[in-house]
This record gives C-alpha cells, sequence and structure tokens, in this order.
C-alpha cells in the first residue's frame, strides 16, 4: 500500500503564514505563546507560597523526584484549581529546587 507522504515546501509554509496572519494570527504572537508556555522559575516559586499551603503545610521540594512532582503537581493542580500555566510555573520550580 502507497503511503500518502505530506511534504510541506517553503511556499506552502509561506502561503499558511499568510492566510493564517489574514485572520489576525500574528506570528510574533505566537512565538511569545511558545516562550509562555515554558514554565518560569520565579513565577512559579510565587504561585507555589501562594497556592500549595491553602490546604497544608507547605511541601518541600526535596519531598520528591523530579517526575513525581510531575504527577503530584498535575493532582494538586486539579485541587487548587490552577491554570495550565501555574502548573508548569511550579513544576519548574521544584524541579529546579530539589
Ligand atoms: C484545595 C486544597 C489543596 C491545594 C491548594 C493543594 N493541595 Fe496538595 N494536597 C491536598 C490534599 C487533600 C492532599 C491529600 C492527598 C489527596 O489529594 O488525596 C494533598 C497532598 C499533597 C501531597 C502529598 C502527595 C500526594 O500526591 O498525595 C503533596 C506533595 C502536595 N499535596 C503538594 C501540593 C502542591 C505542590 C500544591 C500547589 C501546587 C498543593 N499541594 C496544593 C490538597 C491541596
Amino acid at each position: 500500500m502507497k503511503i500518502y507522504k505530506f511534504k510541506t515546501n517553503k511556499i506552502q509554509l509561506a502561503l499558511f503564514i499568510f492566510v493564517m496572519s489574514s485572520f489576525g494570527f500574528n506570528v510574533s504572537q505566537a512565538n511569545e505563546l511558545a516562550a509562555s508556555k515554558k514554565g518560569d522559575f520565579a513565577r512559579g516559586a510565587t504561585a507555589w507560597v501562594n497556592n500549595c499551603v491553602r490546604c497544608h503545610n507547605v511541601r518541600d521540594p526535596k519531598e520528591l523526584r523530579d517526575d513525581q512532582w510531575i504527577t503530584t503537581t498535575f493532582h494538586m493542580r486539579i485541587r487548587a484549581g490552577l491554570t495550565g500555566q501555574q502548573t508548569r510555573d511550579i513544576i519548574t520550580f521544584l524541579q529546579l529546587s530539589n
């Protein structure tokens, strides 16, 4: 069976960006969005202090390994009502502090 491969060339890419920008999608906005998706240590520290003490004592970042902080923070995200960005920031803070 022949598998159809979708190849994007530069013209198609330029066309795609042109079409997207005509709908108000700005490429520099997309870059900012991509940058803000990364976890931020300083924002994470603030979000951790403000949110993670509401229900129990603050948990020492050293308590858990990097991989355990991912699952635990996802669990706590639901309890604390955090946004995705806050969750990524807190995970970054916890993983860089343990
Ligand atoms: C709305 C209340 C609430 C908030 C806010 C909250 N937690 Fe929790 N946390 C709990 C409860 C309840 C438990 C007991 C375990 C469970 O959820 O069943 C818990 C347990 C834990 C545990 C023990 C391990 C585990 O998964 O059971 C850790 C570590 C933890 N929380 C970290 C955090 C961090 C980090 C934050 C901030 C992102 C946070 N918590 C915010 C309610 C909360």
